[in-house]
């Protein structure tokens, strides 16, 4: 199929996605083809490439996302931007995100291991207490009021979540807000040089880890969060977390993944625990300071599927997965052909960077009726939010106990939550990224 170039910038341009997401295109492009062959042009927030294939439909994700040994993650790395540099790609490439089986598959049991039933147990168990503190904390005993439901209610609750499997002092959990906002929004002049943690607070750990902290340049700019380089800080913490957990542990998640012992290649090394950390640090936060926010902008949008669940509370579980399907926090991830191959008819070379657009195949008609619907008895809802196959996300029952516990109180605790401002978005061609949401609530009467 033939498509004019210059219109599909859209997809990529990462300026274009501060407007929101180009649901509309995809749709067109999804009638016609199961893929498309997309340029990338050099933008002013866009270095360019030799071009990629975007996978539309969700069959073609699918296909894509499990057969590893043709469709490569360790290649050219997950992301669509390329490595700049060989150095940059090995860097990545150390990261589990990034490597294929069965080095993959090595470090992927360890840490299933690490998340046995009693810690989920547990974790869950003090996400149902978070999500009451966080909207506590919004009431704080008044009748109505205003906030920023992303920095007031969203953030908050995957970075407490955090703090518990890692099993790190809670104060501690702002620097892993600005690592996040780092990495992910290094686009964005919000984002790229965040430093929201009080430096007279935090653990030794935190103020040791401070120290290394790369310092802007004159315009602003941070060292490329995608280095080493650019993440020394976090890197010094995640060294002095995993030697203080092996002094001595406890009975975090974190405790058990560096106790385990491995019968094929010892237990995880020092280097190997600092890059989960780092992949923890950025999938276990961004993803959810994102999908919470676009379910509450669901709800906003929908007042009927609101009504519903505080009506009736056993609806917020489809009511998640719709979130979720509809909002799709991660819109992208990509692969790299290992050799000559054919999708869908299309021939792709070895070496080709394939990306598999989660938004497109959430909408894809093929699966999902009326997609553009939000609708939370939607049955089945074979979302790939998650992703699927061997990288299928880790902290996926963890984000949804999260979104249901903190949709779940909002529903008991508000009469009412409207928008007084339309939402920000994101400058990001990867994560549908909310970076403000200006509500006013109304809380329900006590025993109400
Ligand atoms: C709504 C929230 C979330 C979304 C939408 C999401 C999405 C994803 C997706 C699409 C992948 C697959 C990547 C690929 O195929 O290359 C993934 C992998 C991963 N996610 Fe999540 N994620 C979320 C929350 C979390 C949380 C809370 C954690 C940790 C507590 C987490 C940890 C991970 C890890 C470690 C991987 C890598 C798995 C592997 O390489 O085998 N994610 N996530």
């Amino acid at each position: 199929m033939d498509c004019d170039q210059k219109a599909l910038e859209c997809l990529y341009d990462p300026l274009s996605f501060e407007q929101g997401v180009p649901l509309d295109e995809l749709a067109e492009l999804r009638r016609d083809a199961a893929l498309i062959r997309v340029e990338e042009h050099t933008l002013p927030q866009w270095p360019g490439g030799e071009g990629f294939w975007l996978v539309l439909r969700h069959a073609e994700c699918m296909q894509v996302l499990k057969n590893a040994s043709v469709y490569s993650s360790h290649l050219g790395g997950t992301q669509l931007r390329d490595p700049a540099t060989p150095d940059d790609l090995a860097y990545v490439q150390k990261m589990m995100l990034n490597m294929d089986p069965p080095e993959h598959t090595r470090l992927r049991r360890l840490l299933i291991n690490a998340f046995t039933s009693k810690a989920v147990a547990q974790l869950e168990t003090q996400i149902e207490h978070h999500a009451k503190s966080i909207i506590d904390r919004v009431i704080d005993g008044r009748v109505q009021g205003e906030c920023d439901f992303v920095k007031d209610i969203a953030s908050d609750m995957p970075l407490l979540c955090l703090a518990d499997i890692f099993g790190l002092p809670q104060e501690d959990r702002y620097l892993m807000f600005d690592w996040a906002n780092r990495v992910i929004g290094y686009q964005d002049p919000d984002y790229k040089s965040s430093s929201a943690f009080d430096r007279d607070r935090g653990s030794d750990i935190a103020r040791e880890a401070l120290k290394r902290r790369p310092e802007p340049d004159e315009q602003g700019n941070m060292p490329d969060p995608r280095t080493r380089g650019g993440m020394e800080d976090l890197y010094a913490y995640a060294h002095l977390l995993a030697e203080y957990k092996r002094r001595q542990p406890g009975d975090d998640v974190v405790s058990i993944l560096l106790a385990q012992v491995d019968d094929e290649a010892g237990r995880v090394s020092i280097e190997e625990f600092e890059n989960m950390f780092w992949l923890f640090a950025v999938a276990g936060n961004e993803t959810l300071r994102n999908g919470i926010p676009g379910g509450m902008i669901a709800l906003l949008e929908h007042p009927q599927a609101w009504r519903a669940i505080q009506a009736q509370p056993e609806l917020v579980p489809g009511a998640v997965e719709e979130m979720l399907r509809w909002w799709t926090p991660v819109m992208v991830f990509r692969r790299t052909a290992s050799c000559d191959t054919e999708l869908a008819g299309s021939r792709i070379g070895a070496g080709d960077k394939v990306v598999v657009s989660f938004l497109s195949a959430n909408y894809d008609e093929r699966v999902f009726s009326n997609p553009m619907d939000f609708d939370i008895r939607r049955e089945p809802n074979d979302h790939l939010s998650f992703g699927y196959g061997p990288h299928f996300c880790l902290g996926a029952q963890l984000a949804v106990a999260q979104m249901r516990a903190i949709f779940g109180e909002l529903a008991r605790r508000f009469e009412s939550i409207e928008a007084t401002a339309p939402p920000r978005y994101l400058r990001s061609n990867f994560q549908r990224g909310v970076k403000s949401l200006p509500i006013r609530w109304r809380a329900r009467a006590k025993g109400a």
